[in-house]
């Protein structure tokens, strides 16, 4: 059996072909479309390595079928940065040391602009904490993330008053 979607992925729209209607959004963007950004760490909902935006909202792609996303628009850590300029989450972590094997960072990355985009970041950093608190780091790096996340939406709070000025 065959069944086409489509989806437009970090801006660009695509028509897929699916095999099997059973193929998870993470498979899909790993196995087909070659974007090995997001992570498979559980593959079961619990740990927010596969963390995308899909349609404005956060979510686990290993729980979301592909086929139950037609229309879908999906951002994938992929999609952040421009060119060289990387994405103020993404910088925030660099200089913050928010990773160190790294595995669970994309997830972090995604869920962390989710929450900032959602406007519940704020600054208080418990508030984080329990706002990136689906996405586990086995490094155990939490301090320098919600270090991270609490500068990266300070910084886009200014440069969203300076482009309103
Ligand atoms: S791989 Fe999806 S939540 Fe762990
Ligand atoms: S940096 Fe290693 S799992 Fe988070």
């Amino acid at each position: 059996m065959s069944l086409s979607i489509n989806l437009t992925v970090n801006g660009v729209p695509r028509r897929i072909e699916l095999e099997d209607p059973r193929v998870t959004l993470l498979d899909l963007l790993r196995e087909r479309l070659d974007l090995h950004g997001t992570k498979k760490g559980c593959d079961r909902g619990q740990c927010g390595a596969c963390t995308v935006i899909l349609d404005g909202q956060r979510v686990n792609s290993c729980l979301a079928l592909a086929i139950s996303h037609d229309g879908a628009t999906l951002r994938t850590v992929e999609g952040l940065a421009q060119g060289d300029a990387l994405h103020p989450v993404q910088a925030a972590f660099i200089e913050h040391d928010a990773f160190q094997c790294g595995f669970c960072t994309p997830g972090q990355i995604m869920s962390a602009v989710g929450l900032i985009e959602e406007g519940e970041a704020g600054d208080d950093p418990e508030r984080v904490r329990e706002g990136m608190s689906g996405n586990l780091c086995r490094c155990a790096a939490y301090k320098g993330i919600t270090e991270a996340v609490l500068d990266a939406q300070a910084r886009m709070a200014a440069a969203g008053r300076e482009e309103a000025a």
